[in-house]
């Protein structure tokens, strides 16, 4: 079991669009590193800049409801479709604290490739729609904060301020990571 730091907002790292991931030899030991990190966490959706890695790949587990039996791994992933809207209250790991209102596409397509490097396409509802849409912004830079309209951003913008002074002293400090090679 190894779990990673989570990187907060306002890290540069979580600016920026990941790379695809080209070399699926060792992510295992990745992915299953991220699973510890999140539940050590209590989250339900965790992206790979999150723990300081530029590669395009996030993990979900909303096996605790009645969508999902296992675990989710999508690497590559692609929204390639989507429909309807809907709102709902989203946390976020990196912004520990806050939470806000984010309307979203109701229903998605997505192409994604497994841990083995297989392709597929699936359509997903709900939480599992909503958590992947949530991840999938933060592979391209993408924070809650940025989706809702300015008057909520200001109710937090306090809480972002202290958030961000933290991720700062935590850049400073943090390890890079050993071991990952992608
Ligand atoms: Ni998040």
């Amino acid at each position: 079991m190894a779990v990673m730091d989570i990187v907060h907002y306002g890290d540069p790292i979580l600016r920026k669009k990941c790379k695809h991931v080209q070399q699926f030899d060792g992510i295992d030991r990745l992915i299953a590193d991220m699973f510890d990190t999140m539940y050590e966490a209590d989250g339900i959706g965790l992206a790979a800049n999150q723990v300081g890695l530029d590669l395009h790949l996030f993990i979900i587990d909303i096996s605790h409801t009645e969508e999902a039996d296992e675990p989710f791994i999508f690497i590559n992933g692609d929204i390639i479709d989507s429909e309807g809207e809907c709102e709902y209250d989203e946390g976020c790991l990196s912004i520990p604290g806050v939470t806000l209102n984010v309307v979203r596409p109701e229903a998605i397509d997505l192409k994604y490739q497994t841990e083995k490097g297989e392709w597929k396409k699936h359509t997903f509802t709900g939480l599992a729609a909503r958590a992947i849409q949530h991840e999938i912004d933060h592979l391209n830079g993408v924070y809650i904060v940025d989706r809702v309209q300015e008057i909520d951003r200001m109710s937090v913008k306090s809480k972002l301020k202290e958030i961000e002074a933290q991720a700062k002293e935590e850049q400073k400090t943090r390890q890079t990571l050993q071991g990952y090679k992608f």
